[in-house]
């Protein structure tokens, strides 16, 4: 049978055979083999007795290449280590020549992240990506268990849509050009040269409208799938094409959906400090060394493992955006003693610098912001009573910014539709939505947390190109 290195180092059957699968991480004295199969950051120790293996097979044992190993599990007295296998076959399955190896990345020494994304198709073969795409995927499990342990359905919203969910105009359009020459079809009259879809259809930008349209009906809902903004952000919080968690609850007002906002971040943190300790481990280590190579005002102040047990262990500080203007406009964030875009009067956005200001330096914890000016929020907010703030939350993290936005949505049909006109939102694309308040509305709320955001909170890694396996930036669409 073929074991896991995770799971024989986990549970060790000392004296029995085991079948390993992976790839040489190196191989020392012609008898030490660290192999890794990416089920874990760990190597598990393969000892050739080198005098009983053929030369030639030996000499194949290179750097990368993928090997098939049986023998029996010993207790190790090397260090390092508490169990090894002893070696008594050895298969090369995959070779890779140790000249070729030498100009990539799978070559064992320090390269720059830049380097790795430029190898993008071989970068999870490394300790760095191996554990941020592991703690990605064990983030990934966490969602599905939390929503569906507190009776949430998964509901799959359309991908390609003909609604701006967000009115911000930042969509990708699809087109079917290859079509273009088709002649009509045999199956009626529909004809390809026009639009396959018979209008204009963008990939979406958010699966909220459609949501609220299901926990109109199923309760409580959420989606968790790709997204697309044609947004020209080159920034390392931005991608075109990222990967967003959005739950919709009928019957919740602002005050529930900022509990359950919290609840679920903090699970979903402490399910990978349980279940990722090894690569947590190995991150924080890499991050404390790379700190070290920092000027000191640029070090991060809190190690990783403590930057997420804090997030876990305090409450998320809640702030009205009235609140927060008065705080900004008597704050003098830095040397210079204001900031680069400075808030003139209430009504204004906040930028990247005004959020990050009031987590990291004014509150010192996450932070909740909500009742936001109605005009710098979506057309489906819902309006409070002074007319002009809208019901809205977004959630700040020390050194991401902006990791969830949300609302309670306008259940109410007129004013949904003033709103809609006010705003040039399109009523004929958005009808169904509308209608959605003709039949039982009743108060609804939601949000959207951007996964890649999370992961990179949850790695402490600087930048979201090295936390999806291959991002989709300006000019980027290499792999
Ligand atoms: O604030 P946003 O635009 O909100 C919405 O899309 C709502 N419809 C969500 C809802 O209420 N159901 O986006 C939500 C989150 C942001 O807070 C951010 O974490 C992430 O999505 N996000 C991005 N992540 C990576 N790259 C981008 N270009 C992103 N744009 C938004
Ligand atoms: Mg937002």
């Amino acid at each position: 049978m073929k074991s896991t290195i995770a799971s024989i180092l986990s549970s060790p059957n000392l004296h029995q055979d085991y079948n390993v699968y992976g790839w040489v991480k190196a191989f020392r004295s012609n008898r030490f083999i660290a192999l890794n199969d990416g089920s874990t950051i760990k190597n598990l120790q393969c000892v050739v007795d080198f005098e009983n293996f053929d030369k030639s097979l030996l000499d194949q044992i290179t750097i990368g290449s993928a090997i098939k190993i049986f023998g029996v599990l010993k207790e190790s007295e090397g260090k390092g280590q508490s169990v090894e296998i002893e070696v008594s076959k050895v298969e090369v399955l995959g070779l890779a020549d140790t000249d070729e190896v030498k100009k990539t990345i799978l070559q064992p020494k320090r390269h720059s992240l830049e380097k790795l994304r430029e190898q993008a198709h071989l970068r999870v073969r490394t300790n760095t990506f191996g554990a941020i795409m592991r703690i990605r995927a064990k983030l990934s499990y966490a969602v599905h268990d939390y929503f569906n342990s507190n009776g949430f359905f998964y509901v799959n919203t359309p991908i390609i849509t003909g609604s701006d969910a967000e009115g911000a105009g930042e969509m990708f359009k699809v087109t079917n050009l290859n079509l273009k020459d088709t002649p009509k079809t045999t199956s009626g009259d529909i004809n390809f040269k026009e639009d396959f879809f018979g209008k204009e259809t963008n990939l979406t930008v958010s699966g909220q409208l459609e949501a609220e349209t299901y926990a109109l009906g199923l309760g409580n809902v959420y989606t968790f799938g790709p997204t697309f903004r044609a947004e020209n952000s080159n920034t390392s919080r931005h991608l075109a094409e990222f990967w967003m968690i959005e739950p919709e609850m009928a019957f919740c007002d602002l005050d529930g959906n900022m509990d359950l906002a919290e609840d679920f971040i903090k699970h979903v943190l402490s399910y990978i400090t349980e279940h990722c300790q090894d690569d947590l481990e190995f991150l924080e280590q890499r991050l404390l060394q790379e700190e070290k190579s920092k000027p000191e005002k640029d070090r991060s102040p809190m190690p990783l493992r403590e930057k997420l047990d804090f997030v876990i262990n305090n409450q998320f500080k809640r702030v009205s955006y009235t609140e927060a203007i008065d705080i900004l406009k008597n704050s003098k964030p830095n040397k210079k003693k204001k900031f680069d875009y400075v808030i003139e009067e209430w009504g204004a956005d906040l930028q990247s610098e005004h959020e990050r200001f009031l987590v990291e330096k004014h509150f010192k914890c996450p932070v909740i912001l909500f009742d936001y000016p109605a005009k710098i929020k979506a057309f489906y907010m819902r309006l409070n009573d002074d007319q002009k703030t809208v019901r809205a939350m977004d959630i700040l993290f020390p050194g991401i910014g902006e990791i969830v936005g949300g609302s309670q949505r306008e259940e109410r049909f007129d004013v949904l539709k003033s709103k809609m006109e006010e705003l040039n939102v399109d009523q004929d694309e958005l009808w169904w939505y509308l209608e959605t308040r003709k039949f039982g509305t009743c108060v609804h709320s939601g949000f959207g947390l951007g996964f890649e955001r999370l992961v990179l909170f949850a790695t402490g890694m600087g930048n979201i190109r090295d936390v999806i396996p291959y991002p989709r930036t300006p000019q980027n669409a290499d792999f």
